[in-house]
C-alpha cells in the first residue's frame, strides 16, 4: 500500500503498488459485516456489473479484477493519477466554456454508454469524475447505480431515494420512481457548478430548503450575474438539462445521450474524436 486514496460511498479507496511489475492501481475495499449492516451488498453486486458491462471505456474507471476475502470485498481499479473534479474546481473556481465542452462531451459518451447497459448512474458529481494524466475524465464510483428494467428512458423502476443532495432531480424527492433521466439533470447541474462555481440550487437553510428549490425555484440565467453573460447554447442546454418535466427533459427520449450530443452546445465537437483521443486504451 503506497497510500489512502480516498473514502467512497461504501468503502475506502488504497493507492497499491504491485510488487512484480510496479504498477499502481487504486484498490477499493469494502468490508462485509458493514455493508450487511447497512444492507449495501447488492450496491457491491451493481458496481461490480456496471464496471464489468459498460467497460471497458475510454471514460468509465476500468476495473482490473474484483474478489473477496472472508472479510471484505475487493475491486482493482486502474489508477487515475491526477485527482478528482472537485479539487479541480477547487484550484479553478471556474472553468471557460471551451474547457466545460470538452469536459462534458468526455461526460455525454461516458453517461450515455451507462445507459446503453441500462444502469442509471444515481451519483454524477464532481467528486466522481477523476482526471487522469493527460487531462482526461474517467467516471467512478458507481455504488449507488441501478439497474433499470429496460433501456426505456421514462422506466421508473428504479425508486430508493439517492444521490448527492444538490444533484438530486426532482423526480427522486418525489419516491415514485425515476429512471436515467435523473443523470441528464446531474450533468445538468454539473454544467452550472463548473461555469459558475456554485450550484444552479443553494442548499442554504438545510435540506428541506434545497428540495424546494430543485422542485420549484426559477433558475434566472439572464438575471443573474453569474450566469448572463453565458453563450445562448449553454443557457439553452442548462435549461434543457434542468427541465423539471422529465418528459422534455433533454435526453429523455429513446435516442437518450444521442440528442443530448446534437444539442448546438456540442457544435463543432467530433464525437469519433473525443473518442479516438482515448482509443489507445479500449484497443
Ligand atoms: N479515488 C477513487 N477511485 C480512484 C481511482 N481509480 N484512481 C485514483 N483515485 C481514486
Amino acid at each position: 500500500m503506497v497510500r489512502l486514496l480516498g473514502e467512497g460511498t461504501f468503502g475506502t479507496v488504497l493507492l497499491v503498488r504491485e510488487r512484480a511489475t510496479g504498477s499502481l492501481f487504486a484498490v477499493k475495499v469494502m468490508r462485509k459485516t458493514q455493508l450487511v449492516e447497512s444492507g449495501q451488498l447488492t450496491a457491491v453486486t451493481t458496481e461490480r456489473a456496471v464496471l464489468r458491462d459498460a467497460g471497458p471505456h475510454p471514460f468509465v474507471v476500468r476495473c482490473e479484477s474484483g474478489f473477496h476475502t472472508p472479510d471484505a470485498v475487493v475491486l482493482v481499479l486502474e489508477y487515475v493519477s491526477g485527482g478528482d473534479f472537485f479539487d479541480l474546481m477547487k484550484a479553478h473556481g471556474t472553468l471557460d466554456e471551451a474547457a466545460v465542452v470538452f469536459y462534458l462531451s468526455e461526460l455525454v459518451l461516458a453517461v450515455g454508454e451507462l445507459h446503453r447497459h441500462s444502469f442509471v448512474c444515481r451519483d454524477l458529481k464532481l467528486e466522481n469524475i477523476l482526471v487522469d494524466a493527460a487531462g482526461h475524465l474517467r467516471l467512478t464510483d458507481f455504488g449507488l447505480a441501478g439497474r433499470v428494467a429496460s433501456a426505456e428512458a421514462t422506466d421508473t423502476s428504479v425508486t430508493d431515494l439517492s444521490g448527492t443532495a444538490i444533484y438530486q432531480a426532482p423526480e427522486m424527492l418525489t419516491g415514485k420512481g425515476h429512471g436515467l433521466p435523473v443523470d441528464w439533470w446531474a450533468l445538468g447541474v454539473l454544467t452550472y457548478v463548473m461555469l459558475a462555481g456554485r450550484p444552479p440550487f443553494s442548499s442554504e437553510g438545510g435540506r428541506s430548503a434545497l428540495h424546494d428549490r430543485i422542485r420549484g425555484a426559477p433558475l434566472d440565467l439572464d438575471g443573474d450575474p453569474r450566469t448572463a453573460d453565458w453563450a445562448a447554447p449553454t443557457k439553452d442546454l442548462v435549461r434543457r438539462l434542468l427541465e423539471r418535466d422529465v418528459t422534455r427533459r433533454l435526453g429523455a427520449g429513446p435516442a437518450d445521450a444521442e440528442d443530448v450530443k446534437a444539442h448546438p452546445f456540442f457544435k463543432g465537437v467530433d464525437w469519433d474524436a473525443v473518442l479516438a483521443m482515448r482509443k489507445e486504451w479500449v484497443e
